[in-house]
């Protein structure tokens, strides 16, 4: 949008004109750190320059922002971006909207002209789930999902552009429903099914994904549509069906195990991730093995854990019992060991294996090629003389935790 007004990107704040801070409130870290950020940007930019916040800490602090930062000149919820021209053209005015209103946005933002490799494809936004930590629900309002129709028109566009993979994303994606004009329902199936049809796209994924709404029609993809890669995003939170049902979350464990069991049996070569969260409120050293002997069980790869965080609007931050930091330092190391483990036992078991991977670009010291495999691991080879094309079948030589070093095959 910004670019079509002629504006270009300076990596410099000091000879920035507009400087937009993209915020995330999930945690209360990744908020202090845009505090903290504006706190450094406005001794550090030019007195004329205009400085805002959008995304959902500028919802969730709304006016307030204004008063903790004098300097900034705007402040737009996730659903506001597409409102950022009027402050160019007003800059003598305090922009301040945080509405819920709805996707407009997605009408006002002018089609990409070059796609990067991985084209990230919004469907659906905000939850209705309402976990009890979440602040999502409050800063991003109940679901919408986007036309069935604008969303393949973005998938188009973006393989005609350069993408070679799409990833759908949303709050809760599979939760992505649209019913058009004539009563037809599209779920995100049907996203999948009419995206692998374009030849330019090879790989296709989603994320994030709730466990409970992982339809029978979803799993069935994974096992009738190669291009939809062997990986998937289902969080958990946590092992205690205790825990879980303080969460608001699915506690029943059974049917989560049946959801992975379903979808190995459709697909062998499939490996889940998990989202989890240590030192919820009231959590016991019980359910925390019980925490630690599901990531064991499930053998979770590439997976993110995080200390609970009370947020605003939130239950959880009314309950009792809440956790110290101390113990939830403890518990965080000891799920990252075991996750650590996983990872690096399955990066271990793929030594020797050939897989289709799609290129990144170079490394730090510029010898080197980054690849993404299949099950987004990192994978390290040495660059060849000339130049190839971004998806590439490469043999798996040797594996850490982290990452894995391959060989390009001839
Ligand atoms: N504290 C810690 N982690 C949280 N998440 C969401 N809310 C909180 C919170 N209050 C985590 C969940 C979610 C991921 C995006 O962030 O694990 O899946
Ligand atoms: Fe937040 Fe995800 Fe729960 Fe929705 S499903 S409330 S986004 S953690």
């Amino acid at each position: 949008m910004l670019e079509s007004q002629n504006w270009i990107k300076t990596e410099n704040v000091s000879d920035a004109d507009l400087i937009i801070l993209n915020t995330c409130a999930v945690r209360a870290k990744a908020t202090d750190k845009v505090y903290s950020a504006l706190g450094r940007i406005r001794r550090a930019k030019k007195e004329s320059a205009l400085l805002g916040i959008v995304g959902c800490v500028a919802r969730e602090s709304g006016s307030d922002a204004f008063r903790r930062i004098p300097e900034l000149n705007f402040v737009l919820g996730p659903q506001s971006y597409h409102k950022l021209p009027e402050i160019i053209k007003n800059p003598e005015t305090k922009l301040l909207n945080i509405d819920l209103g709805g996707l407009e946005k997605f009408d006002e933002l002018p089609q990409m002209t070059k796609s990067p490799t991985v084209a990230y494809i919004p469907i659906q936004e905000g939850c209705n789930h309402c976990c009890t930590y979440c602040i999502v629900p409050y800063t991003r309002g109940r679901e919408l999902s986007r036309p069935f129709d604008d969303i393949i028109q973005d998938t188009i566009n973006a393989a005609k552009t350069g993408a070679i993979e799409i990833c759908f994303l949303g709050q809760n994606v599979n939760g992505y429903k649209y019913t058009d004009e004539t009563g037809n329902l599209y779920k995100l199936s049907d996203l999948i099914r009419e995206t692998a049809k374009l030849p330019e796209i090879h790989r296709i994924r989603f994320t994030s994904s709730y466990p409970t709404e992982m339809t029978d029609d979803l799993i069935e993809m994974f096992g009738i549509e190669p291009k939809l890669l062997p990986f998937l995003n289902m969080p958990i939170q946590s092992g205690s069906p205790r825990i879980l049902k303080m969460m608001n979350r699915p506690d029943n464990l059974d049917n989560y195990k049946n959801i992975v069991k379903k979808l190995k049996s459709v697909r062998p070569d499939i490996q889940i991730s998990s989202d989890f969260i240590v030192g919820f409120p009231d959590e016991t050293d019980e359910d925390f093995e019980q925490t630690l002997n599901i990531a064991k069980k499930i053998k979770y790869i590439n997976s993110y854990s995080f200390k609970y965080s009370p947020r605003p609007h939130t239950a959880a931050a009314m309950m009792s019992n809440q956790i110290s930091e101390q113990i939830k330092t403890v518990r965080l190391q000891r799920l990252d060991s075991q996750l650590n483990e996983n990872q690096r036992e399955f990066n271990t078991s793929c030594i020797g294996q050939e897989m289709m991977c799609l290129c990144e670009g170079l490394d730090k010291t510029g010898r080197h090629l980054v690849f993404r495999t299949p099950y987004m691991q990192q994978c390290i080879v040495e660059k060849p003389n000339t130049k190839i094309p971004p998806l590439q079948k490469i043999k798996i030589t040797d594996a850490n935790k982290a990452s894995l070093r391959g060989e390009l095959i001839k």
